[in-house]
């Protein structure tokens, strides 16, 4: 993989398909992007579109849709393909079930075409959709990465920024575990500038305005639901993740960022995909760095694994 000649293919031309396909190509990620989605002429439209853009990019970049030969030499495969999500649902799991035909079709057939790259995988609910890629797949589990809470992450820090008028990456602070419901956030390891949440929150009262940890991790819980029951999607802020976790892969960055992998033993859990602190780079999940997490914290990690466990143990 080298800058010059880096290709992505995004199966799924829909909202968040053709979004995460444009942040790659509006940051000039790599040199072709193909976009694969079963209405054909709805990626030929995406990509025209798309392609329009490249006049104004900062590199020439090839945009073309694409039959599933096309992942044959491409670096990565970014599944976002799904069954739609149920109007009144405000649980991913319950697309559990019929994303789960979906996803096995694009597995196998991307696999069919000799693609040895690295599934980037979107489709909700992300960590079981991950998981069962990487048994379909067969591929080596560094090279399945979920989108997982890399994006939940990005919500808790913007909500802390918001409270004190600070740029977002000045607070670091992980959302793991399940991208959804039983999610949790390492505050053990959230610092703000430097210096503890824990001591920012009681510091600055007159902006903290009485919120609680407890009311921050239930914001960005139910932050997807706020933006889903508005405009009936999410695309920008995944897509904006998704786009970070390819540059961390076609960049070589070693970036560390929450990102669903393969846990085989790693804060006590064993044969599952959710997210930890992972080094990503030209291979994939390189290596999962294991934080000090407070007891309940690790607890409740473990808790959110089980969950996840017993789905992975339903599709077997
Ligand atoms: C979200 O939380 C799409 O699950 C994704 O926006």
């Amino acid at each position: 993989m080298s800058y010059r000649d880096s290709k992505v293919v995004v199966v799924g031309a829909g909202k968040v398909g053709s979004t995460t396909a444009f942040s790659i190509v509006n940051q000039g990620l790599c040199e072709d992007v193909r976009l694969i989605d079963v209405d054909r002429e709805r990626a030929v439209g995406e990509a025209l579109d798309m392609g329009d853009s490249v006049f104004f990019m900062s590199r020439n970049m090839s945009v073309h849709a694409g039959g599933y030969d096309e992942c044959a030499d491409a670096d990565i495969v970014i599944v976002t393909a799904a069954a739609p999500m149920p109007k009144d649902s405000n649980d991913r799991l319950e697309m559990l079930r019929p994303s789960l035909g979906v996803v096995r079709s694009v597995v196998e057939q991307v696999m069919a075409s000799g693609f040895d790259g690295i599934f980037l995988v979107v489709s909700n609910p992300v960590d079981v959709m991950a998981y069962y890629t990487w048994k379909v797949s067969g591929l080596p589990r560094e090279r399945v990465i979920g989108s997982g809470t890399l994006l939940d992450t990005a919500r808790l820090c913007r909500a802390l920024s918001d409270m004190y008028d600070l740029a977002p990456a000045s607070v670091e602070a992980y959302v793991l575990g399940e991208h959804g419901d039983s999610e949790i956030v390492s505050w053990n390891s959230a610092t703000i500038g430097g210096k503890r949440v824990d001591d920012v929150l009681r510091d600055n009262a007159s902006r903290t305005r009485g919120v609680t940890r407890d009311e921050l991790r239930k914001r960005t819980v139910q932050a997807g639901w706020d933006i889903f029951s508005r405009k009936g999607n999410t695309c920008y802020g995944i897509a904006s993740s998704t786009a970070s976790i390819a540059k961390s892969i076609l960049f070589d960055e070693n970036r560390i960022m929450p990102v669903s992998v393969y846990l085989d033993g790693q804060y006590g859990i064993r044969d599952t995909f959710l997210s930890v602190p992972t080094i990503v780079d030209h291979t994939g999940a390189k290596e999962i760095v294991e934080i000090d997490l407070l007891p309940d914290e690790l607890e409740a990690l473990r808790s959110s694994a089980d969950l996840l466990h017993a789905l992975d143990e339903r599709l077997q």
